[in-house]
């Protein structure tokens, strides 16, 4: 330390000497004035922050998305090893399946919104509109961080095919409990399976967390949903008729706890009008079929 301040000294004394050499009087006389009036102001600021006590204690809040728990794009593969290529090739049925295909109401295509896609819904969309409704109904809300928005979120994909969807939102996000509900049974035991194995090889991100997974049509769905505390609703309805759609907005109206709605198709505007629902905002996101596939976004009103 003391050959730091020896150094610092003689290199300062050898610019004085320098510039007293270079400079005329007047203008040497000039730049010491600068030069004191600096440091005299500056060692001030430094004295005064130094003592000074902040009466308001800082609170430090982290902006923008909590830190993924896990890499789903690294974990699906390995879950989802249940999954046979003939049984994919088939479009996801197992054999003897194919007459629920032709059922009403139900339209079994099989079509994916992939991972980077879950996760723009969530960071763009979800959590902006949830963060919204608390900030009106919460005066704490100031301190709310993404953690506590997802805490609170139970989140149901209606047509969950194999699963996919609500295992990458346990995996990623701090939400606790998803819903799936799916109408095609091989589905639905396929989604079982890979949450066995998530439990089971990644089970400090899986043992808390709750996915519940219903087979059934979607039209028997609303007294689950309010019984499950659905708050958000995802449902990848591109292949629906409107029919289809009416009845899914009327489940949807039958459930008061729903914030959020994110749906191919857009809801049947009579059934909406029941609803504290409004339409929000259109978003794109990449599945399977379509780099830019389109979706509606409905938000809940606030007051
Ligand atoms: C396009 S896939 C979506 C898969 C997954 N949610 C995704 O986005 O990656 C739509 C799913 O809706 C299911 N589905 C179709 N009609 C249904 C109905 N009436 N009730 C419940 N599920 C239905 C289909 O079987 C299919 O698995």
């Amino acid at each position: 330390m003391s050959s730091q301040i020896a150094l610092f000294g003689g290199a300062a004394v050898g610019t004085l000497v320098l510039l007293n050499v270079l400079l005329k009087p007047k203008t040497f006389r000039l730049v010491m004035m600068g030069v004191t009036a600096g440091a005299f102001v500056g060692g001030t600021i430094t004295y005064i922050n130094y003592y000074r006590k902040h009466s308001i204690k800082a609170s430090f809040v982290p902006l923008g998305i909590s830190k993924p728990k896990l890499n789903f794009s690294k974990v699906q593969p390995e879950i989802y090893s249940h999954l046979s290529t003939d049984y994919e090739e088939r479009g996801e049925l197992d054999l003897g399946e194919e007459h629920i295909t032709v059922k009403p109401n139900v339209f079994a295509q099989i079509g994916v919104i992939d991972v980077p896609g879950v996760r723009l819904m969530w960071t763009k969309h979800i959590l902006p509109i949830l963060r919204d409704t608390y900030k009106t109904s919460n005066l704490e809300s100031m301190s709310l961080t993404d953690k506590a928005v997802e805490d609170d979120i139970v989140f149901c994909d209606i047509g969950s095919g194999v699963g996919n969807v609500c295992l990458q939102v346990l995996a990623e996000t701090n939400c606790k409990k998803t819903v799936g509900i799916e109408v095609i049974p091989s589905r639905l035991r396929a989604s079982v399976v890979a949450t066995e194995n998530a439990k089971k090889a990644y089970p400090e991100e899986f043992q808390q967390k709750e996915a519940v997974w219903i087979e059934d049509d979607l039209a028997n769905c609303s007294e689950k949903l309010k019984k499950e505390g659905v708050n958000v609703i995802f449902t990848h309805s591109w292949m629906f008729d409107d029919n289809l759609m009416k009845i899914l907005s009327e489940v949807i109206a039958d459930v008061p706890s729903i914030q959020c709605v994110i749906t191919s198709r857009k809801l049947d505007d009579q059934k909406l009008a029941k609803t504290n629902l409004q339409f929000y905002s259109k978003a794109h996101f990449t599945a399977d079929w379509n780099d830019q596939a389109p979706f509606f976004v409905y938000a809940v009103k606030n007051s």
